[in-house]
């Protein structure tokens, strides 16, 4: 559902009314509808019809507790990057199985807490380098276990995404590089307390359409052909996450349309029977999620083309993606929709030290609004937020069945003055 207005132009969430919430929750803070994230699950499911397929959603987007506790009830498994995201899960009641482990720098502990969940370990650790397998090996043996594995290949393909969201490319910091492909197979063949249950990928995030995806695809069947001709085992293939969404400039591809497109580069390479896995974050919560901020100070510029700013209670320590990639969300007025009432265009901005500190220029209300709401903030926002300049992180509101179900306040700048004062 995301987000929408009513007839009388009220913000809304999963069809519950935004503004309201400013006497509920301090500034700045997202509202998620757990609801909307569900049914975008299932949506994505159906995309694999009758298929044996696992989904493991990238926690990395959004890990708040609610948020996974229901895509858990969903049916769903994560992709965890850190021990800190695998102990969450495992505490959340993910079963290990139906956890997959993805990062080009484990550490040691972080294998052996991954190698030593449940009887058998995890569902799989993904290599991401012919380095990383014997580190795995020697972590399986200490244990006295068997390391469930898969490889993590670099198809050499271009997402188009932003360069620090590519990760397809032949160099990228992530992945095994496919001229690479023997060299890992082989090691893993010699290598008897390692187990491969798949190959995996993953080309880069935001991708708004299918044909690089399909590429990939094709890379990865063409790589576990090389396998299966050895005459070994495959249990499944891993196609990745990456589903882009609607930020406001359009999004050709739905997540349904790349389990399509997964399942037809299964066929078409004679793989039908192997599971097919993939790996969303973003495309499952972002339309879910909206920030709420308020306007904290105006400072009027005479300039020929902007009104000036308006400073907001958010920052880039509450939603990093405008400073760090240039991303641009939507941003409006939260009592009104766009249009309504004079406007003028006005330079968003936070109230960190730092220039690059703004969100952009936005046509917005003059006089300037009490609140603003960015949309499609769901994925990627409180997970990056920081505790930069001791401002304290956002705090979290849960939507379910058209109501709050629960309000997360934050760790803020007075319990962040309590924890650095410390001796
Ligand atoms: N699998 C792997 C191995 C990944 O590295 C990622 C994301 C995903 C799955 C999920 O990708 P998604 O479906 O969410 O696109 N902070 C950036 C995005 C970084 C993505 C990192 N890896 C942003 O705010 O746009």
């Amino acid at each position: 559902m995301g987000f929408s207005r009513d007839p009388g132009g009220r913000a809304l969430l999963g069809g519950v009314p935004l503004e309201p919430l400013l006497g509920r929750a301090p500034t700045p803070f997202y509202a998620y509808d757990l609801d909307g994230v569900a049914g975008r699950a299932r949506r994505l499911a159906e995309g694999f019809g009758a298929r044996d397929h696992r989904i493991f959603y990238a926690i990395k987007a959004n890990s708040a507790g609610p948020l996974l506790a229901r895509l858990r009830d969903e049916g769903l498994g994560v992709d965890v990057v850190s021990g800190g995201e695998l102990r969450l899960c495992l505490r959340l009641g993910f079963l290990p199985e139906r956890i997959i482990f993805s990062g080009v720098g484990k550490s040691d502990a972080e294998l052996d807490l991954a190698l030593g969940a449940g009887p058998e370990g995890i569902g799989a650790l993904q290599a991401e380098s012919v380095e990383e397998l014997g580190r795995v090996e020697a972590r399986a043996r200490a244990l006295g276990r068997t390391a469930r594995v898969s490889l993590r290949l670099n198809p050499d393909v271009e997402a188009g995404a932003h360069a620090h969201i590519a990760t397809g490319h032949d160099e990228a910091k992530f992945g095994i590089p496919f001229r690479d492909l023997d060299a890992a197979l082989d090691e893993v063949a010699r290598r008897p307390a390692l187990r491969l249950g798949g190959l995996a990928t993953h080309i880069g995030s935001q991708m708004t359409s299918i044909a690089p995806y399909e590429r990939a695809a094709e890379r990865l069947c063409e790589a576990a052909r090389r396998w299966l001709d050895r005459g070994f085992g495959l249990d499944f293939l891993d196609f990745g996450g990456g589903y882009g969404v609607d930020y406001g400039g359009g999004c050709e591809a739905e997540p349904a349309d790349f389990a399509r497109a997964a399942l037809g580069a299964l066929d078409r390479a004679g793989l039908g029977r192997l599971r097919a896995h993939c790996e969303p974050g973003r495309a499952l919560v972002a339309p879910e999620g909206a920030l709420v901020t308020r306007v904290v100070q105006v400072k009027r510029w005479r300039h020929p083309e902007t009104a000036g700013w308006l400073f907001t209670d958010a920052g880039m320590h509450t939603l990093l993606r405008p400073a760090l990639y240039g991303a641009r969300h939507r941003i409006e007025a939260l009592g009104a929709p766009p249009g309504r009432g004079p406007e003028a265009a006005w330079r968003l901005a936070g109230p960190v030290c730092e220039s690059s500190d703004e969100f952009g220029t936005y046509r917005l209300p003059d006089p300037p609004p009490e609140a603003l709401v960015v949309r499609d903030a769901g994925a990627y926002g409180y997970t990056m937020a920081s505790l930069y300049n001791g401002h304290g992180l956002p705090s979290e509101v849960f939507l379910e069945g058209g109501r709050v179900r629960s309000v997360r306040r934050a760790l803020d700048a007075e319990a962040w003055a309590e924890e650095r004062a410390k001796l």
